[in-house]
């Protein structure tokens, strides 16, 4: 007798978390998982801090401190608010909940990985509709739902491609789909974005009753080794993932460091501030390097290399990790001749410019 794995189970790439180490000593320049360069404000850090007497109690399991900040600062029911150990639980709870085998669940080529790897793990098929120039097409998500799918997800801004669709898009999507296949909006960098024609998603959970928004705090909070995300969801939903999730599935202290930063709007504006200018200064840099930026909204940026040995992003991947940066490679989202690159801090990014130059001068004497 052998143990049994569910079918499929063995078919799933586990997801490769961005590098964060090097050989060697000095200081490395981590621009491969997305996080905020300024950390997380010092008033969450004191909070988080103030709990480590307590660390022998059970957290509150309903969250219902975090879950009022967020309502109060959304304007929403905390009721329809449910927290989780990063966005990244929600996504696979909501997966759990609606989705089963033989199942679809539908998201856009270069769609956040988490989502075909989450529909895998319940036996549900990952349908991947195309996009047009690196970003999510209506069109062709509207062209791929079956009578079995379940589910459509939409990242808005979407990780890595940098590009997002705004609310007329997402509202157009939520009304092409049938009733019973769940939109979920993973706002993962929403608060990034400043674009008139931009929107959470939180409007359309409002009006509907089958969109659920996801939100985290591991980007512009700078909180990604607490595990804390939260979802917007109808009432519905919510008692749905209610029922699903773990009965204490954020810590208590990662509970209080949310109450504080959701509230801290002065530094969530000075992450914004940072990523305001130097999101275009390396775009302007590696552009007039040579090499694509496809243009971003979030805090990353997504940059192309010529398909030539000596110029691809493999060979670049090794330049730039001989000068001790990081970025995060991308054969998982089928861009291979691609790299994505944090807009990390000051020194990361003029390093990473830098090495990025030279690396296409070397290229050019070989
Ligand atoms: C689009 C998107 N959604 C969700 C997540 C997961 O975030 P969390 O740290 O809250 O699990 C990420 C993280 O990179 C992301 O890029």
């Amino acid at each position: 007798m052998t143990l049994q794995v569910r079918p499929g189970i063995l078919e799933i790439e586990a997801y490769i978390p961005g590098e964060a180490e090097l050989p060697g000593s000095g200081p490395i320049y981590k621009m491969s998982s997305n996080e905020s360069p300024l950390g997380a404000s010092p008033a969450a850090i004191e909070a988080y801090r103030a709990l480590s007497g307590e660390l022998h109690r059970y957290p509150d399991g309903g969250a219902v401190a975090l879950r009022q900040a967020i309502g109060a600062a959304i304007d929403a029911d905390p009721d329809q608010i449910v927290c989780g150990a990063g966005s990244d639980e929600l996504l696979q709870l909501l997966v759990r909940a609606y989705a089963g085998i033989g199942d679809e669940v539908l998201y856009s080529r270069h769609g956040f990985l988490v989502y075909a790897l989450a529909a895998q793990s319940v036996g549900a098929k990952p349908v991947a509709a195309p996009e047009k120039n690196l970003r999510t097409d209506v069109d062709a998500l509207l062209a791929h739902v079956t009578p079995r799918t379940r589910i459509c997800f939409v990242a808005d801004p979407n990780n890595p491609t940098g590009s997002y669709i705004g609310g007329a898009e997402l509202k157009r999507l939520r009304e092409g789909l049938p009733a019973n296949v769940l939109l979920v909006i993973d706002s993962a960098y929403a608060e990034y974005v400043d674009r008139p024609d931009y929107s959470d998603g939180a409007d359309l959970v409002r009006q509907y009753d089958n969109v659920v928004m996801c939100r985290t705090f591991s980007k512009i909070h700078g909180m990604a080794a607490l595990r804390l995300g939260w979802a917007y969801c109808p009432p519905s939903v919510a008692d749905v993932l209610n029922r699903i999730r773990g009965p204490f599935n954020t810590p208590a202290p990662a509970q209080a460091a949310g109450v504080v930063a959701i509230g801290d709007k002065a530094h969530a504006a000075k992450a914004k501030a940072h990523n305001d200018h130097w999101l275009p200064w390396l775009t302007a840099r590696v552009n007039e390097i040579g090499l694509k930026a496809h243009p971003s909204v979030a805090n990353f940026l997504l940059v192309q290399f010529p398909k030539e040995p000596k110029l691809s992003a493999d060979a670049a991947n090794d330049f730039l990790k001989s000068r001790r940066i990081l970025p995060r490679k991308m054969g998982g989202y089928g861009l291979g001749d691609c790299l994505r690159l944090t807009i990390a801090e000051e020194p990361a990014l003029r390093a990473c410019a830098q090495a990025l130059g030279d690396f296409v001068k070397q290229a050019a004497t070989q």
